[in-house]
């Protein structure tokens, strides 16, 4: 008896959620084992998430679904077998404690993959299969969809980097402070590396729009208080000092300072 078919004797399979994606193992792997975006790129699935155990084989984790109720946390583990190119969520405790989801992944070609995923729920009544497997096939759907945006913009990102080398300016004048103002906030693309200026205490701003920690987009997130928090993973970065404010060791991309001439000009200096 074949692996797979023994254990869905003990867990019954409720439905396979399959996809096409135009992304390669690499950023699948490294997605799967990502446990900080869950409740950040997929908060309308996830509202908190903590970390028990991570490295490279997976990671175990207490997290809460949405919407967030303290007492329903459950535990899962994710373990990444890249040989076989498959990977095993686990529910160990708390609510579906016991259900499993295994994805198997198929290099098709260059930046494309297969996934097929496979649900299987502890103590499933044959009459419930199909509306639970409908469930799972329609989160996954959605999850992956998240997903995907993800992993083609860092990957978009690593296509940047190694086609890098186009020289910055040293300075470019924006216009008029009244002008500029009026236009805010602007995006600049200087060389490969493009900025955002925005008005925060009262002074102009740049800063590079790509996330130091997996080069996620920065460029859209409101800025408060002069805090930026990226959407894939939720680091906070401060835009006057460019230091991570949310625990991590890094800090954003130098970017231009941003100056009013005397005759009330607005200009980027490059360093
Ligand atoms: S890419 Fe992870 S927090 Fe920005
Ligand atoms: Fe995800």
């Amino acid at each position: 008896m074949s692996e797979d078919s023994h254990r869905e004797r003990i867990v019954p399979h409720a439905g396979t959620y399959h996809r096409e994606l135009p992304v390669t193992l690499e950023r699948l792997y490294e997605n799967a084992i990502d446990w900080e975006h869950l409740p950040y790129l997929h908060r309308s699935s996830f509202s908190r998430i903590e970390c028990v155990e991570a490295g490279d084989w997976g990671f175990r984790a207490r997290t809460w679904a949405q919407p967030y109720d303290e007492r329903r946390g459950f535990v899962i583990e994710l373990r990444l077998d890249r040989e076989l190119r498959r990977w095993i969520t686990t529910t160990l405790d708390g609510p579906g404690a016991g259900t499993e989801i295994w994805t198997h992944a198929f290099a098709l070609g260059e930046k494309r993959t297969q996934v097929i995923v496979d649900f299987f729920v502890p103590g499933l009544d044959a009459t419930r299969r199909a509306e639970v497997g409908r469930y799972y096939v329609d989160l996954y759907a959605h999850l992956y969809d998240e997903d995907v945006w993800m992993m083609s913009g860092r990957q978009a990102q690593l296509d940047v980097a190694v086609r890098r080398g186009a020289e910055d300016a040293a300075s470019m004048v924006l216009g008029s402070l009244s002008e500029v103002r009026a236009r805010l906030p602007i995006t600049i693309q200087s060389g490969a590396r493009t900025f955002r200026i925005v008005e925060s205490g009262g002074e102009l701003i740049a800063y590079s729009t790509v996330c130091p920690h997996l080069l996620g987009p920065l460029g859209e997130s409101e800025v408060r208080d002069g805090i930026v928090e990226c959407p894939w993973h939720g680091y906070r970065y401060d835009i006057r000092t460019q230091r991570c404010v949310s625990g991590a060791n890094i800090r954003l991309a130098p970017a231009p300072k941003v100056t009013v001439s005397a005759e009330s000009e607005v200009v980027l200096e490059f360093h």
